[in-house]
């Protein structure tokens, strides 16, 4: 199964993906994390890209296209995809036509988390992880038991996106809501559209996207 996870930035994508790696050994492709990285270990993409994530506007076309085209390239035949924060634009969704095509895949749903945009800026701008091993917390939602000490591997360093402030936020929902919610109803023509209702609490959201995928 190749499948596109659609909504505003903290409408649950990343958590949903990596459940459904984890439940049925898809592979999680996420743009977003690979920009990241590649800020992190300072590559001419990083480096080109930095200023602008920041900004919280969108990366070229060109860019995220070449990096999804490269990581499907890498994986196994049999290993289902699932983009997360790809496509993002009318182009990207026409690119991701021919790179799927390129690889004799094809797109089997698109499934659209439904969320509350309010919401959203105090799910992102509450977020953290432990800098060691990438567990998620939240100031208001979910702290670690033990204050500054990560629950899971005990680190006690932990690190915010650079881009989780509410002005950046509010700057990736501008760009959702002009260049990315249009490409819905290139889906929407072919029936590859399903909505779930991401304000319901992360099982919930997990068990409908399940529901959709037997
Ligand atoms: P990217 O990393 O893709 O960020 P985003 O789309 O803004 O999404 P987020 O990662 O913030 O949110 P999410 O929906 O994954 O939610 P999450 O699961 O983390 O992109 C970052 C930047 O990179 C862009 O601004 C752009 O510059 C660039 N970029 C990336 N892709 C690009 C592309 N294709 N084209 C151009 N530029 C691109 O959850 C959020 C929080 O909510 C977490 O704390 C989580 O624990 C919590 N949470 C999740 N689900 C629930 C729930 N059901 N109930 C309560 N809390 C929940």
């Amino acid at each position: 199964m190749n499948i596109i996870l659609l909504g505003p930035p903290g409408a649950g994508k990343g958590t949903q993906a990596q459940r459904l790696v984890e439940n049925h050994g898809m592979k999680q492709l996420s743009t977003g994390d690979m920009l990241r990285a590649a800020v992190k270990n300072e590559t001419p993409t990083g480096l080109k890209v930095k200023a602008i994530m920041e900004a919280g506007e969108l990366v070229s076309d060109e860019i995220v296209s070449a990096l999804i085209s490269d990581e499907l390239a890498a994986m196994g035949d049999d290993v289902g995809a699932i983009f997360d924060g790809y496509p993002r634009t009318e182009a990207q969704a026409h690119s991701l036509d021919a790179i799927l095509k390129q690889h004799g895949r094809s797109l089997d749903k698109v499934i659209e988390l439904e969320v509350n945009e309010e919401a959203l800026v105090d799910r992102i701008t509450g977020r953290f992880t432990c800098a060691r091993c990438g567990a998620g917390y939240h100031d208001r939602h979910k702290l670690p038991e033990k204050e500054g000490v990560c629950d899971v591997c005990g680190s006690t360093e932990f690190k915010r996106r650079p881009d989780d402030t509410e002005e950046t936020v509010r700057t990736r929902m501008q760009e959702y809501r002009g260049k990315t919610a249009p490409i819905l109803p290139i889906y929407e023509a072919r029936g590859l559209v399903e909505r779930v209702d991401g304000m319901a609490s992360m099982d919930e959201v997990t068990a409908s996207i399940e529901a959709l995928l037997s």
